[in-house]
């Protein structure tokens, strides 16, 4: 049976492969391990919906997912990108206290994600320059204008 101590172990090693964290002391690491929680969750499942509020922040230790955006005018989502094992995502609802702005998907066969609330991830890791610098530009592409489909005449 794993003891509390080993499975600490295992968190602290799980996020020293997560390119985000690494200029962490192993001291942060160690407080980061200690209250992260492991949620798994099933293909087809959405972990976030864009437009809900949310207080937490993810990491992918395992599987991928898929980002998509309902644009103004839009009728349809559009896939964005997918993420895999050491990405992050979730961190924009918490910097900036607004809400989610796109949806997140678990893919085949399933996710595994480290989750921190949202004090935890102000304490831990807000102060990470690449966290705060993050721009996916989708300010842009939300005040993109909208091009009418084109019209089909015989
Ligand atoms: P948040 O807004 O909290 O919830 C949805 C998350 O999707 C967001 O934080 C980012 O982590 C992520 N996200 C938003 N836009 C993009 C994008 N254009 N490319 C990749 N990830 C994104």
């Amino acid at each position: 049976k794993r003891t509390g101590l080993q499975r600490l172990q295992d968190n602290i090693n799980s996020l020293k492969s997560v390119p985000l964290l690494e200029s962490l002391s192993n001291d942060v690491l160690t407080k980061v391990a200690d209250v992260l929680e492991v949620e798994f969750y099933p293909a087809g499942a959405y972990i976030i919906r864009q437009g809900a509020s949310g207080d937490t922040f993810f990491i992918i230790s395992s599987g991928s997912v898929k980002v998509t955006q309902r644009l103004p005018g839009h009728l349809d989502e559009e896939e964005i990108r997918t993420l895999g094992r050491g990405d992050y995502f979730g961190e924009q609802a918490l910097l900036k206290e607004d809400c989610r702005t796109a949806s997140v998907i678990a893919l085949n066969p399933g996710v595994e994600c480290l989750t921190l609330d949202r004090d935890s991830f102000n304490q831990l890791l807000g102060s990470l320059s690449e966290i705060k610098e993050k721009d996916y530009g989708d300010e842009q592409r939300m005040n993109r204008p909208v091009i009418p489909e084109q019209q089909e005449y015989d």
